[in-house]
């Protein structure tokens, strides 16, 4: 039995394979109608969402599954003090899968290792989402056509992105790619991502913090929020949260293919009047991250992918 917590848990090889599978739900989708008939999907969510969760459970949905789960801490028994570990015992009772978010990090693998049904980590408060990495990946896949030979800016929140993580994870492992990081000095990658990560991998990177810079070199621009609910302190957060605001004359010396990607919920990284732009794809990502999450769960609970 497997699960999800990390993006490196799968091979760059089993990625593909997502990526195919994903592809092949977007254009075969009554093929996969029935696949997960009589399957259930149970979603903890002790921290808000609007995509992680619902784009799981219109996954479950569209490959004839079901779906249970909780969408905040107070309507469980968390609220009462009950422990991850029992919780996951608990679920395992009642669903086929879990998909679990959580604001501690580390959660999703204490519920894997208590559970008997696969977990997948829906974010775990600053260290990492899987998933959303998994819809990027696809993203840049129907973008660019490939997953290597790429120069990736990462923009905004750089410390406590759990998606820029996991993305530069699954990145790494591709050849020819080159990041840069665009930050507030305050919200730099944290050291372990750098060197656990980046210079483990021997992958090029550079920091900065002045995007425009930057802007021409970049084959993906990768822009975040930044995550206010992680800040010890409002003032800081007030002083940092404008850091960079995306606006289309910023994007006057980028590429004519440039990416545009965001995790997204936005708040105020990227001006409405950048989403008319083609280069624009952070709602595509959303799309993308269905059929991903799509291919996850055919994947975890064994069943045909392509
Ligand atoms: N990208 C993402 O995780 O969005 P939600 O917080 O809405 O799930």
């Amino acid at each position: 039995m497997r699960s999800l917590i990390d993006i490196v848990d799968f091979t760059p090889a089993e990625l593909d394979e997502l990526i195919a599978t994903a592809c092949d739900i977007m254009e075969h989708p009554a093929d996969y109608a029935e696949r997960c008939r009589g399957k259930k999907l149970a979603t903890l969510f002790f921290e808000p969402s609007t995509r992680t969760r619902l784009s799981f459970e219109a996954a479950m949905l569209e490959l004839g599954g079901s779906v249970i789960g909780f969408s905040e801490a107070n309507s469980s028994s968390a609220a009462k003090g009950e422990s991850i570990a029992d919780t996951a015992k608990t679920i395992s009772c009642y669903a086929d899968i879990i998909a679990m978010r959580h604001p501690k990090e580390g959660a999703p693998l204490v519920a894997a290792m208590n559970a008997s049904v696969p977990v997948i980590n829906a974010g775990d408060g600053g260290h990492c989402h899987p998933t959303q990495t998994l819809a990027d990946l696809l993203t840049i896949y129907r973008e660019k056509g490939r997953l290597s030979n790429l120069t990736v800016g990462f923009c905004g929140d750089l410390k406590f992105g759990r998606t820029v993580h996991s993305l530069i994870g699954a990145l790494s492992r591709y050849t020819g790619i080159k990041v840069v990081l665009i930050s507030p000095e305050e919200l730099k990658l944290p050291s372990y991502v750098k060197k656990e990560v980046l210079q483990k991998s021997g992958i090029p990177y550079e920091q900065t913090t002045d995007l425009s810079a930057v802007m021409p070199a970049l084959d993906i621009l990768y822009m975040t929020r930044v995550q206010r609910e992680r800040f010890f302190n409002e003032e800081d957060y007030l002083r940092l949260k404008d850091s960079y605001i995306l606006e289309p004359r910023k994007l006057q010396n980028a590429k004519e293919d440039l990416c545009i990607m965001h995790p997204l919920p936005r708040v105020n990284e990227i001006s409405v009047a950048v989403d008319d732009d083609p280069r624009a794809c952070y709602f595509k990502q959303v799309l993308n991250g269905k059929y991903m999450r799509m291919a996850l769960i055919l994947k975890l609970l064994e069943e045909a992918t392509v």
